[in-house]
């Protein structure tokens, strides 16, 4: 034990973090091998890089970015409400197209810890109260089993989506139980793929990692920035690559209304060449504390509410919206070969994140100690910090109520919460039926996924309806109306 303790001192000694030996002579000599082996796993090298990385940017942070900030060039930047029908076709069909050709994968972001919801599942696992009581997942599932069902009507062939999930410590052992006892929502095995982002330790203000119990160190998700490393570690860009990946779309887990592998989206990108591109919405009004997409100093970047004055937030262009509108959703979409390139190039240069916060620690006497003020920081990384590496980077507006609805606050909060996820649902539902020739003049009507992506295929069942239930009715496939509080 004693090589082995002077083995782990002199490291330790060399990284400047000795002071993690501090309850060693409180461990018993199993505990005390455990912790070498414990210690040994950590990136040192990379812990004091990171740390370094975030003195810098917490010193930068403090400057506003007004003065170099310009909008995204509109030769890079396209709104689906103004494109005419046919080229919205002909994105589509590009799209469709290389779902069919297997080209296509989906990575969902879900190693978030949901805090702000409150809910001890993770966020994926959540049933926001609809109808048919279906988790988000669930409707994600079901979204990527339809658009590989309209792949195969226009070009005969299903096509597979891969679905990626990224999920992290804290949510990683449940989603996976989930899934299996949902039997992956009817979609194959083996192309839901679940892997882990990755944890950074968590450090005092001058740099000294912190231990979280007498025998472990204090750590904390990477942040949805960590996904790129994951990639690489996990071997699961080689998995994209060897299946014949292209084009790969990502986003959140909480957007209720996401389109998954959304194929108008993947065919713009696609047609415009982009390596890299973002769906936004227009901001709801100039103080919502929303990340704009523009540029700065010519690179592409989200700008937080936080970075930039409210009079430059409040900018017009010359039509009269926003100077500074791109809100951005956390939708995204990325080549291959570009993930590759961030992978292979540019993980050293993914700008960190640093959050001060109230950290747990066991002190030198092995006591935990719950601290009252800011103790320490932890350091994320954003999945959006690579924008600025893309040559070929395009923007995709749409409209709100169609594509975004976030879950991240419980009801009290009475926005971005379940019932508010709820309701936007429901009121595109009500939308799709009035447009394929339906009324709804009382009670609720909860469309499939596996019926309808976006609106399409309803006419048959919907056309001259007029649905007054006092319950809600679900429209699944098949032309199965199914009353769940009332009668149709
Ligand atoms: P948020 O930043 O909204 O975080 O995540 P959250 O965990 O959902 O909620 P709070 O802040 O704790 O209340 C945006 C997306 O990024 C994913 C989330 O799962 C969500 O899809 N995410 C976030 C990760 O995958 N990993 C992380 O470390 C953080």
């Amino acid at each position: 034990m004693s090589s082995s303790l002077n083995e782990i001192k002199e490291k330790l000694n060399g990284y400047n973090q000795q002071q993690l030996l501090a309850t060693w002579e409180l461990l018993d000599r199993e505990k005390q091998l455990g912790f070498v082996k414990h210690v040994n796993a950590i990136d040192f090298e990379e812990a004091n890089f990171l740390f370094k990385k975030a003195k810098q940017s917490m010193e930068s942070d403090i400057k506003k970015l007004d003065d170099f900030m310009t909008p995204v060039p509109a030769t890079q930047y396209q709104s689906e409400e103004k494109v005419c029908a046919k080229t919205l076709d002909e994105y589509r069909s590009i799209g469709l197209e290389a779902i069919s050709n297997n080209e296509v994968a989906v990575l969902l972001l879900a190693g978030g810890q949901g805090t702000r919801l409150g809910s001890d599942n993770p966020k994926g696992m959540f049933s926001v109260g609809l109808p048919s009581g279906k988790t988000l997942f669930q409707i994600q599932a079901e979204r990527i089993r339809r658009v590989t069902a309209l792949a195969k009507e226009k070009y005969g062939k299903f096509g597979t989506i891969p679905w990626y999930i990224m999920t992290s410590g804290p949510t990683d052992r449940t989603t996976h139980k989930f899934l299996v006892a949902k039997n992956y929502f009817d979609l194959n095995e083996k192309d839901v793929i679940l892997f882990q982002q990755g944890l950074l330790p968590c450090y005092d203000f001058e740099g000294k990692i912190l231990l979280n119990e007498k025998d472990h160190v204090a750590f904390a998700p990477d942040g949805n920035g960590g996904i790129y490393k994951a990639l690489a570690k996990h071997g699961i860009l080689n998995d994209m690559e060897k299946r014949g990946v292209k084009y790969v779309h990502v986003h959140s887990v909480d957007n209720i209304l996401v389109k998954v592998a959304d194929p108008v989206f993947i065919g713009y990108c696609v047609s415009k060449q982009a390596e890299c591109g973002a769906k936004v919405v227009k901001k709801a009004n100039p103080n919502e504390p929303v990340g704009v997409i523009c540029q700065v100093d010519g690179k592409y970047q989200v700008v937080e509410y936080s970075e930039i004055t409210e009079k430059t937030a409040l900018l017009k262009n010359e039509n009269g919206d926003l100077k500074f509108n791109a809100g951005n959703i956390c939708n995204h979409f990325f080549s291959t070969s570009f993930l590759r390139k961030v992978v292979n190039e540019c993980l050293n240069d993914i700008k960190v994140h640093v959050a001060i916060k109230k950290i747990p620690y066991t002190n030198a006497l092995g006591k935990k100690v719950t601290p009252v003020e800011a103790n320490g920081i932890k350091i994320e990384k954003f999945i959006f910090d690579v924008f600025q590496f893309a040559e070929k980077f395009v923007i995709w507006e749409v409209p709100r109520n169609e594509e975004f609805s976030a879950l991240k606050n419980s009801d009290e909060a009475g926005k971005d919460c379940p019932m508010t996820a709820r309701n936007d649902l429901l009121a595109l539902h009500r939308a799709y039926v009035e447009k394929a020739g339906g009324r709804i003049e009382a009670g609720e009507v909860e469309i499939s996924p596996l019926l309808s992506y976006a609106g399409e295929n309803l006419e048959n069942i919907v056309k001259g309806v007029t649905y007054n239930n006092k319950g809600a009715i679900q429209l699944l496939p098949e032309n199965k109306l199914n009353g769940v509080n009332g009668k149709h």
